[in-house]
């Protein structure tokens, strides 16, 4: 186990270089299993669930080598169709690669994705569009059968903008016989990443970014070397990093592959921001941002689909407002469970009510430190951000969830000035 020690009220001042996506990376890694071939991925971030996707593809047969930044993924080997419990139960993304394989092999047999620390997490979405696709599936003894032999081009309807079904979808289309289009898809940005790179294999694919994504089923896909996309919501949570703490950055390696910057794929938290009193000066590739000191309230923050507001953010900006001059309004509407680190906040003195889907945040002003435990990734990072701005010391224990996503954050936050050290027992 792991814990950080913080000691609060440094300003962060110099300059942060945002890691590679984490969201793009999970799908990209399950896309490489269509190929059997090497595919050489850049700016994939040293994260562990980037860490428990290489160690579940290479159950199944993948070779998957790090050098630096650099991920080799060659699935040329695959020799399973048999996807390993304890790794599935570890992460919930894992249930994008059943998509790919069920379009690379015949049979798979997959596990329910773990327990979330977010809330309840249905996959009905992602098997019913399976078997649109002419998947047959049968569920025993907590497993799930595949048979997808026989998988051909079909108009899917989402019955929700679910991210990962939408990725599972397409991934599970590539193949198939003839033309799908998947409608009322959802459009993060992490999906036209993942587009981006099914062309660059000779995948052919089109309309990512909409709510109506096809895919036109070919025989055979290469290798394909790509530049994994810069990770939004390590972005946005370093933005309130630097405003919690009164800070001056400049937030580097913002561009995509397809000259987007990233700042524009934040644009709902980028504006409240705005109304906060952070300044945020937009440059090629980067972006200077400079907190007046007082962090403002926010009317109302909504969480929604893209590109509405990120539920992935909405911690991060309930610690900010936590010590703002006024009142705020936050409502989750996509994970049930995403106000529990309201409990583990209020320790440090924040001062939070939460009822159903709708959190009023008081700003206090100040924080004191306290021993608080990071129970979910964002939860954890929005932590972490309580203690870097609140008076005296914390002890944000169990490091592992914040892992999952934040590539090196200790490091990275006391390279900018803070004072955290993490320490393992
Ligand atoms: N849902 C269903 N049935 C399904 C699938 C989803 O009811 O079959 C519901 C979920 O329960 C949830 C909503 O739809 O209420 C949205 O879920 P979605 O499928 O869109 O989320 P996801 O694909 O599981 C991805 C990100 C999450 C992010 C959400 C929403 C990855 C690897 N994960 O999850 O990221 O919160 O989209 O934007 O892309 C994080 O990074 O901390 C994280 C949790």
């Amino acid at each position: 186990m792991s814990k950080y020690l913080i000691e609060g009220g440094r300003r962060l001042e110099g300059e942060i270089a945002v890691q590679g996506s984490k969201n793009a990376t999970l799908p990209i890694m399950a896309a490489c299993v269509l190929n059997s071939a090497e595919n050489i991925l850049h700016n994939v971030p040293d994260i562990l669930d980037v860490q428990i996707m290489a160690e579940i593809l290479t159950s199944i047969g993948c070779t998957v080598r790090r050098e630096g930044s650099d991920l080799y993924i060659n699935s040329e080997g695959i020799n399973s169709n048999v996807v390993c419990e304890r790794l599935v139960s570890q992460m919930r993304s894992s249930i994008v690669l059943l998509g790919a394989l069920a379009s690379r092999l015949d049979n798979v047999q997959f596990s329910y994705p773990g327990g979330s620390d977010i809330g309840y997490r249905p996959i009905d979405i992602h098997l019913k569009g399976l078997c649109d696709l002419g998947a047959q599936i049968t569920k025993e003894r907590g497993y799930i059968f595949v048979t997808s032999d026989n998988l051909h081009g079909k108009n899917i309807v989402l019955d929700y903008p679910s991210v990962g079904a939408t990725e599972s979808l397409i991934l599970a289309s590539i193949f198939s016989n003839g033309y799908t289009n998947i409608s009322n898809a959802a459009k993060e940005p992490e999906i036209i990443d993942l587009q981006n790179f099914l062309l660059g294999m000779g995948a052919k694919v089109g309309g990512a970014g909409t709510n109506n994504i096809y895919i036109d089923g070919v025989q055979k896909l290469h290798g394909c070397e790509y530049t994994i996309m810069p990770d939004r919501i390590a972005l946005g949570t370093y933005l309130c990093a630097v405003h919690i703490t009164g800070g001056k950055v400049m937030l580097k390696n913002l561009e995509s592959e397809d000259n987007l910057t990233i700042l524009d794929t934040i644009k709902a938290p980028h504006y409240k921001l705005l109304e906060s009193g952070l300044k945020i000066r937009n440059l090629p590739g980067r972006a200077m941002v400079e907190s007046t000191g007082i962090v403002q309230p926010i009317s109302s923050i909504v969480t929604q689909p893209y590109p509405g507001f990120p539920t992935d953010l909405q911690n991060p900006f309930l610690s900010m407002l936590s010590v703002a001059k006024g009142s705020s309004f936050v409502k989750e509407t996509i994970f049930d469970s995403r106000f529990k680190f309201i409990s583990q906040i209020a320790r440090m003195g924040a001062n939070i009510r939460a009822e159903g889907s709708l959190a009023v945040v008081t700003g206090v002003g100040k924080l004191s430190g306290a021993k608080v435990y990071a129970e979910d990734l964002r939860g954890g990072a929005a932590l972490v951000l309580a203690a870097l701005a609140a008076e005296g010391k914390s002890e944000v224990v169990d490091t592992r969830h914040i892992d999952r996503g934040y590539e090196k954050m200790a490091e990275l936050l006391a390279d900018v000035g803070a004072c955290i050290k993490r320490v393992d027992y």
